[in-house]
């Protein structure tokens, strides 16, 4: 079979759309046998991730310049989300779980060596991220959790402390005075009911929703601020407090981070490193540690990884998704859109539930294409979903999304 009839064949196999086909990008042709395409290296290092607020992610990008290995460069970005209190989405006053405790979850990915490397509900360890890693390297396992895994870190020379600030501390006060938890019905369940605040009235078509925020949820989102913000300050909360600690009540951290790194031979690393998600039941693994889920790394292919609610992340495998959308022939953009719609799929495309959502994914070819989607346009009271990009240039762009729009809240209370 000639290299065109082998490509012919394997793009009929996609539901792709001619757009679709014309965006397919060098793909310098499948080789008898090997019937994915060849992404060619775009000879310069790129890292696509989140806003990270530091100066981590042209640090990394020096380091793939100097020939630092893929994976150590994305994990010097999520290191420095871990390091930083004020991230309460990540390592180091990282939100807790209902009972207060901080439970750390993490995956690593190394394209070169094809192996990987992940960590769960992981507690006194701040660097989630470096410890998969060392898992990875250092035992025959790719997934520890628990105790055990805190027992793995210390034996390995990781430093034990306490990763509950007292700033994440007051936040989890506000959200036990405020007792709205992650017990059942979840979202998924059919006995789940729209909370008693929740808009009334038909919910406008997706596509047709406005922006900033939609007005129908604007008006008990700031009264709920209102409430919360009260209720802080009744309970001696800082006043420069109130805004994350209501922040975090309405909207609990998913933050996360996801670095995805490509150097100039064409080498990539996928890594992802979490808190998880703010007030979990302890011992709750999102997607973060799972391998497929929060971060999935093909060496031929790409690289691609997430935030948001973890959980619905997992039911779709949605890095892995991405990177056989990949393989398949789609465009970043195009497969993180059908990972995104795999998700209202599992809603049947409900969208009184579908609106408690939130996912981004972070999407990078090995040809150098990315993409950022976004379940929702929006987020909070009209904030746009962006990510990070840096090909040689650093910048943030917004992000492509499903449905326009601002996510109601990820916590359905
Ligand atoms: N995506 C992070 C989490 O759900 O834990």
């Amino acid at each position: 079979m000639d290299t065109l009839t082998t490509r012919r064949k394997f793009l009929s196999r996609s539901a792709l759309t001619a757009a679709s086909l014309a965006s397919l990008s060098p793909v310098s042709g499948a080789e008898e046998g090997n019937q994915q395409p060849q992404f060619k290296s775009p000879g310069k290092p790129v890292i696509i991730t989140r806003e990270t607020g530091d100066a981590t992610v042209a640090e990394a990008y020096a380091m793939l310049l100097q020939g630092a290995d893929t994976l150590d460069a994305a994990l010097h970005v999520c290191a420095g989300r871990e390091n930083d209190p004020n991230d309460h989405s990540v390592g180091y006053g990282g939100l807790p779980n209902e009972d207060g405790v901080v439970e750390l979850d993490a995956s690593v990915m190394h394209g070169p060596t094809r192996r990987a490397g992940a960590v769960g509900a992981c507690q006194n360890i701040r660097h989630a991220g470096l410890l998969a890693k060392k898992v990875m390297e250092r035992s025959s396992h790719v997934m520890m959790v628990g105790e055990g895994a805190e027992r793995f870190a210390i034996a390995e020379g990781f430093k034990k402390e306490d990763l509950f600030t007292n700033d994440a501390r007051k936040i989890w006060l506000l959200w036990k005075e405020n007792g709205r938890g992650w017990w059942g019905p979840g979202i998924d369940s059919p006995d789940w009911k729209p909370p008693v605040d929740t808009p009334k009235g038909a919910i406008p078509k997706a596509a047709l929703m406005p922006r900033h925020p939609a007005p129908d949820q604007a008006e008990m989102v700031l009264s709920e601020m209102k409430r919360l913000t009260a209720l802080a300050d009744r309970m001696g909360i800082p006043s420069n407090l109130h805004r994350e600690a209501v922040r975090e009540i309405l909207w609990p951290t998913t933050g996360t981070i996801h670095v995805s790194t490509l150097n100039a031979a064409g080498e990539m690393s996928g890594a992802t490193t979490t808190s998880g998600l703010a007030w979990k039941i302890p011992g709750r693994l999102g997607d973060s540690p799972i391998i497929g889920a929060g971060c999935y790394t093909d060496q031929d292919i790409g690289s691609a990884g997430a935030t948001g609610n973890g959980e619905e992340n997992i039911k779709v495998a949605g890095a892995h998704t991405i990177i056989d959308m990949m393989r398949q022939g789609a465009s970043p953009k195009e497969a993180g859109m059908e990972a995104l719609r795999r998700i209202a799929r599992n809603y049947n495309n409900d969208m009184t539930r579908l609106r408690y959502l939130d996912m981004i994914y972070y999407i990078l070819r090995r040809d150098g294409a990315y993409a950022g989607v976004s379940l929702w346009s929006t987020r909070g009271i009209g904030s746009q979903k962006k990510f990070v990009i840096h090909d040689g240039t650093l910048r943030t762009e917004p992000c492509d999304y499903l449905f326009e729009g601002t996510t109601l809240s990820i916590h359905p209370f």
